[in-house]
């Protein structure tokens, strides 16, 4: 987030400097909080006040809000604290950790079946999460749009992406930051993804491509990849376009070939070019790591690939950013060789195991407008009826009471009328603690349907609508 300076004149003494606790112990001057201190300290000075002040913070492991990994297996910080040595961009100097990253790659475009025989096999990159690995399939299918326009002597000023208004807030900067017109599917009370209709009516011949989301923030709902494939092979066809898909699997990238093998999104899908999946959520990796993975060279524009030559040798680069450690890297391929098809299957599957039990229990009470489907990521998102006697960020605090971190919010557009909580599975969660939850959410309930007064309609408390990804 953007921040702000800060006026010191006009602060008070108090804040300017650290309030140590712990390492009041080792500390002889007060530390400035907001200038760079004139004197060094020792190490455990630094250590104790930044870590005394961490333990402040919620406890990650209670977080429901995030799709965020909180947990690795203890051999892998060896790894991640090996991997902050190497520069990801110094191919040169780092040749194995640039093959690890290319094993990733392959290992990703076959688990999304990439046909290896066609124009050379799939290509991709390891990135800062799936925002990153976005703008880079956006600047792809752009490019590729603009080629054709310029071939045709047609006009290439008003590039557009369908996508709808359920895409996570990545795909809107990428609109804004990229210049191209984002055009919104809406929704509406109900439904929360495209239909392939709306699809086939939304694109145009300025279209650069058509985002489908497996897995959505909002409900967990995978959007139809294939249905959306068929009507757009046969608009292509009739106007003579190429309007190719871009699946969002930041989520579902790693939950639906365990859980539903035979759901076609993937690159069997003929239209599907490009897929971005985030290692950091059920890719099961701490936050840092994403991915981006085209179906075959030629639909990732050289123009895009610089080549560097400062570092020793020819090196590619298609990032963003430059420098960056190879522990994302080192930490999704430990997870590769250490979980196999075989664990991380076992692990989706008891997720969906507790999302199956949570959603059940709610639905059992009759209370509950559940959102997810159970053929949707492992996350239970509930809306809060209009006749509800208390609003969803009621609930949400009514939770926090008891340690539960469960946002609410709002729908986007023309369905802002509903809002809702989202609960998502990760592997912290045990039945026990599942059982404890479905608990405290009735019995949060029924206090609030004695106690709560509705909060005026339309009311959304500040901050409200902020998922956490
Ligand atoms: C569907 C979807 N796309 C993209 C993102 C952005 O992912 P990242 O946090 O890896 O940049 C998220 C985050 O939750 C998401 O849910």
């Amino acid at each position: 987030m953007v921040k702000k300076q800060k006026d010191l004149k006009s602060m008070d003494e108090s804040v300017k400097y650290h309030s140590p606790t712990y390492a009041r112990r080792y500390m002889t001057e007060p530390i400035p909080k907001f200038e760079l201190p004139e004197q060094s300290v020792p190490g455990p000075v630094a250590y104790r006040l930044i870590h005394d002040e961490l333990e402040l913070d919620g406890r990650p492991s209670q977080n429901l809000a995030t799709f965020c990994t909180t947990w690795m297996e203890p051999e892998v910080d060896q790894l991640i604290q090996q991997g902050l040595h190497y520069n990801l961009a110094d191919e040169d100097e780092y040749p194995h950790v640039i093959r690890i990253q290319e094993r990733c790659v392959n290992i990703l475009a076959n688990l999304f079946h990439a046909p290896v025989d066609v124009d050379g096999g799939a290509v991709g990159t390891a990135t800062i999460g799936s925002s990153e690995a976005i703008m880079l399939a956006g600047l792809a299918m752009k490019w590729n749009w603009r080629k054709r326009r310029r071939a045709g002597g047609l006009p290439e000023d008003k590039p557009n992406l369908v996508m709808g208004a359920n895409v996570q807030v990545c795909w809107k900067k990428f609109a804004r930051y990229f210049d191209v017109e984002g055009k919104y599917i809406p929704l509406e009370p109900g439904r929360y993804v495209v239909t392939p209709q709306q699809v086939a009516d939304a694109v145009d011949e300025n279209t650069i491509g058509v985002c489908a989301v497996l897995g959505s923030t909002f409900t967990g709902e995978f959007e139809p990849v294939k249905a959306i494939n068929d009507i757009l092979q046969e608009v292509n066809e009739r106007n003579g376009w190429d309007v190719p898909v871009h699946v969002d699997g930041a989520s579902g990238g790693f939950v639906a070939p365990f859980l539903y093998p035979d759901n076609e999104w993937d690159f069997r899908v003929p239209l599907v070019r490009s897929v971005n999946v985030s290692g950091h959520k059920y890719g099961l990796c701490y936050p840092g790591i994403g991915w981006v993975v085209w179906r075959k060279k030629s639909v990732l524009p050289e123009e895009l690939v610089f080549h560097v030559n400062y570092l020793g040798g020819d090196m590619e680069t298609f990032n963003l950013n430059f420098s960056r450690p190879a522990s994302g890297v080192l930490g999704q391929y430990y997870n590769f060789l250490r979980l196999g098809r075989e664990g991380y299957t076992n692990v989706v599957k008891a997720l969906k195991h507790n999302s199956d039990f949570i959603r059940e229990q709610l639905m059992a009470t009759g209370q509950f407008e559940i959102l997810s489907d159970d053929h949707s990521l492992p996350l239970v998102a509930w809306a809060v009826r209009q006749d509800d006697p208390y609003t969803a960020f009621d609930l949400s605090h009514k939770l926090r009471e008891k340690g539960w971190i469960v946002p609410a919010y709002t729908m986007p557009e023309n369905a802002e009328s509903v809002t809702c909580l989202r609960v998502v599975i990760r592997e912290g969660m045990s039945r026990e603690v599942a059982e404890d939850l479905v608990d405290d959410i009735i019995r949060a309930t029924a206090e609030l349907n004695e106690s709560a007064p509705k909060q005026k309609a339309g009311h959304v408390p500040e901050k409200a609508n902020r998922l956490i990804c």
